[in-house]
This record gives structure tokens, sequence and C-alpha cells, in this order.
């Protein structure tokens, strides 16, 4: 057996850490995903997604608030390792007609990688008894969802056809 006393409350504040460094991180990569999205409507759709990931943000400081401890990143290689195939995408399909089916593909990436973390860290939040930041963060759990609904939408209505007519 382990001799480590690591709990659950533990695994809890370092999830938090490392969604709290993704969403930074994806602050600053939505913005050029947006200029570089040939579709007005995706373009719209990044840009939304930037105000909405803000507001996420502002919800994880609030949990860090009610669990007594500073808003504070920790660096998650998982996350940068999916920003970076995005960049690969913007660059390798730069003006070429599947760039956007690309930019979808790699946005869908990070939303399911955001998915998991929530769920997981909603879960944990309701087990540990602290429901006020379960209930923030199935908020932010939620937005995800329907971001990644919105542009499996938009993939599958527009932005593929776009990318097989040359
Ligand atoms: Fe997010």
């Amino acid at each position: 057996m382990s001799k480590s006393t690591k709990q659950l409350d533990d695994l809890f504040l370092e999830g938090l850490k490392d969604i709290y460094f993704a969403e930074k991180k994806i602050i600053a990569a939505l913005p050029k995903m947006a200029k570089a999205a040939e579709s007005e409507a995706l373009a719209a759709a990044f840009e939304k997604h930037l105000h909405e990931t803000e507001g996420q943000v502002t919800r994880l400081e609030k949990v860090f608030k009610l669990i007594d401890h500073a808003s504070r990143g920790k660096n998650c290689p998982g996350i940068m390792g999916v920003l970076e195939e995005g960049q690969e995408i913007t660059k390798e399909y730069k003006g070429s007609p599947a760039l956007d089916a690309g930019l979808i593909a790699a946005a869908q990436a990070v939303e399911h990688y955001e998915i998991s973390r929530y769920g997981t860290l909603m879960v944990w939040a309701q087990q540990l008894g602290m429901m006020g930041a379960a209930a923030l963060l199935n908020e932010t759990l939620q937005e995800e969802v329907n971001t990644h609904a919105f542009l499996c939408r938009l993939a599958e209505t527009e932005i593929n056809h776009v990318a097989k007519v040359a």
C-alpha cells in the first residue's frame, strides 16, 4: 500500500490547477483560430467561445476561493499537445479548402479535453460535499457540451462540404 496520504481533495485541487492553466492557454489560442477561419460562422463561434471561456476562468477563480486557495495553474502538457495540433493544422492547411474542417476538428479535441476534466471535477466536488463548487463546474461543463454540439452541427451541415469542393 502507498505511504502517501493524498486524497480526493488533493486530486480535486490538482485538477482545478490543470484546467485553470488549460483555460488560459485556450484564451490565447481562440483569437488565432478565429482569425485563421475562412467561414464567418466558424470565426463567430470561436469568438463567442472566447467570451465564454473568459467567464469560465472567473468561475474557476470562484471555486479556488471556495476552497480557500489562490487561483494558480499548473503546467498541463495534455492541453499543450492538443493546442499544438491545432496550430499545425492552421499552418499546413492555410489557403486550402479543408482548413476550416481541420480547425473544427482541433477545437472539438479541445472541447473533449475540457468535457472530460469538468465532468470529473464536478463529480469530485459533489462527492466532497462542495455543492457550490459542483454547481459552478456544471455550468461550465454545459457550456463546453453546447459548444461541442454546435461545432459538430457546423461541421456536418456546412464546413465539411466546403472541404470537399475545391
Ligand atoms: Fe473552457
